[in-house]
């Protein structure tokens, strides 16, 4: 038996790091998919087949001898096994045309995706269930992950964290995104930001107030219509990340030749490399290209309204 899983990209529009620390934010999910096949085999082992290389191992094995890429697909494979004894062999294939290590959340749309095509040959689990199963899952290569990243991956569209309130913009976002082609180790940026928090408590912790503020600003511009305030919010959010040092000087050229041409832009996701996003008005957004280092990829987004999709096959 087979069973087919898939999961979006995402984008975080306001409140990276400061998420970590408790605040609110807002993230998107994209239209790039990563998608797991599972299979029921019968060779005793456990086969992963990634972009990122294959692995075959015992079924029994640990996640924890494993390297990190490999993971949070094994963790849930023995989370599976341990619950249904006649298991003998699995085998999950990853599918993905999500960038990897910028940003994107490339790692948590693998989670979510393999939560639920290894749990379908199984059991139908809720969405609030592979959620979990994902963070889990996540916490294996990202302890302090805040669960964001995996949560608008489930559940797809814009919505507001951690109430998961879904947010419909009144307004067209058309959204660009630039990947500087600098990868970057999200467990890092977090070490980074929580040594500058406790260096710096009290800025911290005014910081974090100011983007609670910023956010509810934003969802009232959306409610408003109003693009113009959206954009400058990105703006004045990139401020904070500067402040915090999750920037560099990469990323601020890519940001500064974007406003030309943008309402807004910041960085998104944990910096030090990554993406960066801008919104940029229709018909600005063919000007991109020629504004950035010619190293750099760009590219416009669409909003993912359909989050995790799942579909078994029998064979
Ligand atoms: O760059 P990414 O996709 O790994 O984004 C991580 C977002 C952080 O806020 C920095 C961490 C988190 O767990 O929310």
């Amino acid at each position: 038996m087979k069973s087919i899983a898939s999961a979006p990209a995402k984008i975080i529009l306001f409140g990276e790091h400061f998420v970590v620390h408790g605040t609110k934010a807002i993230l998107a999910a994209i239209d790039k998919r990563v998608t797991v096949t599972t299979t029921l085999t019968h060779t005793g082992t456990l086969k992963i087949n990634s972009e990122l290389g294959t692995l075959e191992i015992p079924i029994s094995s640990s996640y924890k001898e494993a390297k990190s890429e490999f993971r949070p697909f094994i963790f849930l494979a023995n989370k599976m096994i341990n619950s249904n004894q006649n298991v003998n062999g699995l085998e999950i294939m990853i599918d993905s045309d999500i960038p990897i290590g910028v940003g994107l959340g490339s790692s948590s749309a693998c989670c979510v995706a393999a939560a639920a095509s290894i749990s379908e040959l199984f059991k139908e689990l809720s969405s609030e269930e592979i959620l979990n199963l994902s963070i889990e899952a996540e916490k294996t290569i990202f302890p302090d992950t805040s669960g964001a990243d995996c949560t608008i991956c489930t559940y797809g569209g814009m919505i507001e964290h951690p109430s998961i309130e879904k947010i419909d913009s009144t307004f067209d976002l058309n959204l660009l995104i630039a990947n500087s082609m600098i990868p970057h180790s999200t467990k890092n940026s977090v070490e980074k930001v929580s040594k500058f928090k406790e260096n710096n408590e009290e800025r911290f912790s005014q910081l974090c107030d100011l983007e609670n503020g910023l956010i509810d600003e934003v969802i009232t511009a959306m409610k408003n219509n109003d693009a113009t305030t959206f954009g400058l919010k990105m703006s004045e959010n990139q401020k904070y990340l500067e402040e915090i040092q999750v920037s560099n000087d990469t990323l601020r050229d890519m940001i500064s030749s974007l406003n030309e041409i943008s309402l807004g832009s910041k960085i998104t996701g944990a910096g030090d490399g990554g993406c960066v996003i801008a919104l940029v008005k229709d018909e600005n957004m063919d000007k991109a290209p020629a504004l950035l280092p010619k190293d750099k990829e760009c590219f416009s987004a669409k909003i993912d309204t359909k989050g995790v999709v799942r579909s078994t096959i029998e064979e």
